[in-house]
């Protein structure tokens, strides 16, 4: 797929230095000599050379870095970056020198510390167990307070009048389970980025619901059309120059007659291509109808919000599927 080599390409010339935290997993083994062999990216795999020899025989670590928590002269380092980040929830020195052993938690650390660019994990364990680190030490962007997720949705045949850039970016389908109003304004403002920085477009932002400019309403229910109101208001404010608008339907947020209709004077309606859900069910079954039925492929779940990349693996990801997720985390790092 095209999009996917130019990001490979341009991971490339950036040379950055990512952590691949699980040297436990034949995948993450074969995927860091991969990267390395392609010189996509300069890789710190945590874990040892007897352990890498165990589970992927035979693959040539030549210039991956390896390091390992129980061994490593930086973990007490570390350890002190946890405490402070910490301290104030409660966390003693000694828990914080008991948890800096912890692979993710030390890939994490190593990312405060400013000591690799990017992060990568989640082949052998969960969203919640590779994310919360993430979220405890390295926190959000400024002026961003939600930890998000996007979707680069890649059309077929190279687009078609609702979608003619080929490219679209769909949020948040993974991360956030119902998100408020503030955190729906989080979501489009990092897809905004994600659509510059990891699609190639200029975006177009589209808050979605089953309603456009007030023609519905579901107060006996959810209350989720005035939510999406209010996110678009906050989400203006937040970035008064972001072409960005709602709510609109699907159709009246991609099809030029339908938002003319529904949204005159719109410079969204019509010619939209970041699309935020109003929540996860929304989102996620979305992206599988457009990945299923329309044929698109879907590169992700991305995640954006965070002060300095991190990226969350599919238990089930392939070595392709490390590799990728580590060019799209190098350029999140640019
Ligand atoms: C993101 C997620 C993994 C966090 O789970 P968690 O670790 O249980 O989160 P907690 O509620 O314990 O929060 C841990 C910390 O992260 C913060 N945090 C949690 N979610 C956050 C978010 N989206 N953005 C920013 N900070 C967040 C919390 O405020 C808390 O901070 P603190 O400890 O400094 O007070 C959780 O939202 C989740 O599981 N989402 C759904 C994932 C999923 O199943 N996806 C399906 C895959 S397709």
């Amino acid at each position: 797929m095209a999009l996917l080599d130019e990001i490979k390409a341009k991971a490339a010339a950036l040379k950055k230095t990512i952590v691949l935290c699980e040297g436990e997993d034949r995948r993450v083994v074969e995927a860091a000599a991969a990267i390395t062999k392609a010189g996509i990216a300069k890789i710190v795999l945590v874990g040892n050379r007897e352990e890498a020899e165990k589970v992927a025989p035979g693959v040539d670590l030549t210039g991956v870095t390896l390091i390992d928590p129980l061994t490593s002269d930086k973990t007490a380092e570390y350890a002190k970056i946890l405490y402070e980040a910490r301290k104030a929830k409660g966390m003693t020195e000694e828990q914080a020198a008991e948890q800096a052993k912890d692979r993710t938690m030390f890939g994490a650390l190593m990312l405060k510390a400013g000591d690799v660019d990017g992060y990568v994990s989640g082949a052998c364990h969960s969203t919640a167990n590779t994310l919360r680190p993430g979220l405890q030490v390295v926190k959000t962007a400024p002026g961003i307070k939600t930890v998000s997720s996007c979707f680069i949705m890649i059309a077929p045949n190279g687009g078609n009048k609702y979608n003619p850039d080929g490219v679209a970016v769909f949020a948040d389908c993974a991360i956030n389970i119902e998100p408020d109003a503030q955190q729906l304004a989080d979501i489009a403002i990092s897809s905004a980025k994600s659509a510059k920085t990891l699609a190639g477009i200029e975006p177009r932002v589209a808050m979605l619901s089953f309603s456009t400019k007030g023609s519905g309403n579901d107060d006996k229910f959810f209350k989720s059309v005035p939510k999406m109101q209010e996110a678009t208001r906050l989400a203006k404010e937040m970035a008064p120059g972001l072409a960005l608008d709602g709510e609109f339907q699907f159709d009246a947020a991609v099809a030029p007659e339908v938002g003319e209709l529904k949204a005159p004077g719109s410079e969204v309606a019509g010619h939209a291509n970041v699309f935020v859900f109003p929540n996860i069910n929304a989102g996620n079954i979305g992206y599988k109808i457009a990945q299923r039925f329309g044929g698109y492929m879907a590169i992700g779940p991305v995640c954006q919000g965070f002060a300095k990349p991190l990226n969350d693996l599919s238990r089930g990801c392939t070595v392709e599927d490390i590799v990728a997720t580590v060019a799209v985390t190098a350029l999140q790092a640019e």
